[in-house]
């Protein structure tokens, strides 16, 4: 917030070294007393091993609070080199004026799932793609993102385009047939959450409106047609609070979850630990405007004693929201997933399902799965500022599914245990069914989010820390009984060769970091196909009804894209594949969670 946006200089090139001295010098100084590196020891990296460092590394949070111009000006001041090209992508590849628009109003995939129930299954005609159609699934087009390990925005489809978020704040409005960059539009901090697409917002009907959230805790406002900013807020005040999931836009208000960068901050032994709230707050779509915030903790933050290692510790915390809300117009109920607590004492509203009043932000009930959840990143490590008794890590990654089973509504999520729970929205959560998908542990379990169809809810495994990662899972969605399961083929990544045929699997997983079967990503189902991208680079679509792999590709390579930006596929993790208008896009490359680093947006469509 130093830069960007709100400073006066904004429309300025970056300075780095304003940018040293602001927000920088006062850690690294040189000074002997201080662990972090003076200047002239950071002269010795590469501009892109200090942007890699503000964006996924130990100066995640610092970063968190810079453009991505920003983050590239300081990177070349303390380096001393040039990084090069545009820092948006868009030097290249731009729409020209005979670019068709192609505003097919049936395919649309407005935010973190088609519509605000969250149940990431797209009917037809809007999918405009069957299995029959996979064997003719070729990639159409590619975008590069700049300066960036992650590709960790998943795509929003309507009116022909494509919108989606980058790691370095750059959001882009796309052809979705072609790929050609409309404009671009750079946020202050990294942008991961879905650009949520609302129509009908405006006083003019025909009007379209884009809303999504970064790192800084800012949620926006911008015109659909043209890229404007029609407003920004600071959501919460707390300097490690960040947005994660996507908004959910519903009736003329915009609902903002809330999550921090403490949890990782808090492994830090000097960190007086912790004081953020998850929390959800509805803004109006307009103005924006803060109509009512909830936070999931209550209780006032107090001291609560000295850590081992001389600091001072406050609780409760945490409670993060990661995901989007979810609605449900019928019950007047907008129904939100937790994480763990990061510090005590432990917290009912920790690794729960919470449902508030969708009017007011009254909490109606809170249904928690695991107690006394309390965990900061490197508890394992015997950390000052865990409790003795670490909590499992346990987080929901992944909002609650509004299903319908029969004559019945549900609400189907997957958590990082492995398990997978259906909800009586009706009996203030009381489960209904439960089903163990996998073993479980700090990267899941199932991470970030499931499919529901009318028959069957598929939860992919990742269990990146497990023996055996991956599998995708169908359960019958009335009765929680399996229908089928499919493990996770071998590796796309693997070393070929005489050495990789004499290695156990475990081994070879273990031989190359992130390269598993783990299939962390969300799910996307159709009639009759749900995809599932891998940990190994791979995406795969699976048949509905018995879980046969009909067809595959492997996005670890390097490809060709329209803005001309160098890009390379690898891990998927994160958002999942998005389907419309027979065409698919995913994400490939995670440089962080146990993946491999990439930064390509791939369009798949009909040969
Ligand atoms: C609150 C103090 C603090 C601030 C502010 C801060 N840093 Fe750091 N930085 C550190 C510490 C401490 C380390 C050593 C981290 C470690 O070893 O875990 C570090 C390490 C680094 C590293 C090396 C990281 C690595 O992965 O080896 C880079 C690069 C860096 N900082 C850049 C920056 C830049 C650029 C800024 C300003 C935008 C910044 N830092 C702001 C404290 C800070």
């Amino acid at each position: 917030m130093l830069f960007a946006g709100t400073h006066p200089a904004a429309a300025q090139p970056a300075d780095g070294e304003r940018i040293f001295r602001e927000s920088c010098v006062t850690c690294h100084s040189g000074a002997a007393e201080t662990r972090a590196p003076g200047l002239d020891a950071l002269r010795s990296r590469t501009p892109q091993a200090v942007i890699e460092s503000l964006m996924t590394g130990a100066m995640r949070a610092q970063g968190s609070r810079l453009s991505g111009a920003g983050r590239r000006a300081v990177a070349e001041f303390v380096s001393g080199k040039a990084v090069g090209g545009d820092v948006h992508g868009a030097g290249r590849g731009r729409c020209t004026a005979s670019t068709p628009v192609n505003p097919d109003a049936r395919a649309a995939w407005r935010s973190w799932s088609p519509t605000v129930i969250n149940t990431r299954l797209q009917p037809s005609p809007a999918a405009g793609l069957t299995a029959a159609d996979l064997p003719r699934l070729t990639v159409k087009w590619a975008l590069g993102f700049p300066d960036a390990s992650v590709a960790w925005a998943p795509p929003t489809v309507a009116r022909g385009r494509v919108f989606v978020g980058s790691q370095n704040g750059t959001v882009y409005a796309l052809d979705a047939r072609s790929g050609c960059i409309y404009w671009t539009f750079s946020a202050a901090g990294g942008v991961r959450t879905a650009i949520t697409v609302a129509e009908g917002v405006a006083e003019d009907a025909a009007d379209g409106r884009l809303f999504f959230g970064d790192t800084s805790a800012q949620a926006y406002a911008l015109d659909l047609a043209t890229g404007r900013e029609i407003w920004r807020r600071t959501v919460d005040d707390h300097a490690l609070a960040r947005i994660t999931g996507s908004l959910t836009v519903h009736a003329g208000r915009v609902y903002v979850p809330m999550s921090s960068y403490e949890e990782s901050q808090g492994a830090d032994p000097q960190y007086a630990c912790c004081t953020f709230r998850g929390s959800v707050t509805a803004l109006d779509a307009g103005s924006g405007r803060v109509v009512w915030k909830t936070p999931m903790i209550d209780a006032p933050i107090e001291r609560r004693g000295t850590s081992s290692a001389g600091i001072a510790l406050w609780g409760p915390s945490g409670s993060a929201i990661w995901s989007a809300p979810t609605v449900d117009e019928r019950r007047r109920a907008l129904y939100v997933a937790t994480g763990n607590t990061y510090s005590g004492p432990p917290q009912p509203s920790s690794d729960a399902v919470v449902a508030l009043d969708l009017d007011t932000g009254a909490i109606r009930w809170t249904r928690q799965v695991t107690a006394s959840d309390v965990y900061v990143s490197n508890c394992r490590a015997g950390n000052a500022n865990c409790p003795a008794v670490a909590g499992p890590d346990h987080d929901f990654g992944s909002p609650p599914a509004l299903a319908r089973a029969g004559d019945r509504d549900l609400l189907v999520i997957g958590q990082k245990s492995g398990m997978a729970f259906a909800m009586d929205p009706d009996r203030q959560g009381e489960l209904v069914w439960e089903y163990r998908a996998g073993q479980g542990g700090l990267l899941g379990g199932i991470e970030w989010g499931a499919a529901v169809d009318d028959r069957y809810a598929y939860f992919a495994v990742s269990d990146i820390l497990q023996p055996t990662p991956g599998g995708l899972h169908a359960v019958h969605l009335s009765t929680g009984a399996r229908a089928w399961s499919t493990p996770a083929p071998a590796p796309a990544c693997l070393p070929a060769g005489p050495l990789a045929q004499g290695l156990s699997a475990e081994a070879l997983a273990k031989a190359g970091r992130g390269c598993n079967g783990a299939q962390s990503a969300a799910v996307t189902a159709i009639p009759g196909v749900v995809f599932s991208g891998s940990n190994d680079g791979s995406l795969r679509a699976y048949s509905t009804a018995d879980g046969a792999i009909l067809w595959q590709f492997d996005t670890n390579r390097e490809f060709q894209t329209v803005n001309g930006v160098a890009a390379r596929g690898a891990s998927i993790l994160g958002p999942g594949p998005v389907v419309a208008g027979g065409m698919v896009y995913t994400n490939s490359g995670y440089g962080a969670f146990g993946g491999r680093p990439g930064n390509v947006l791939l369009a798949f469509g009909l040969e």
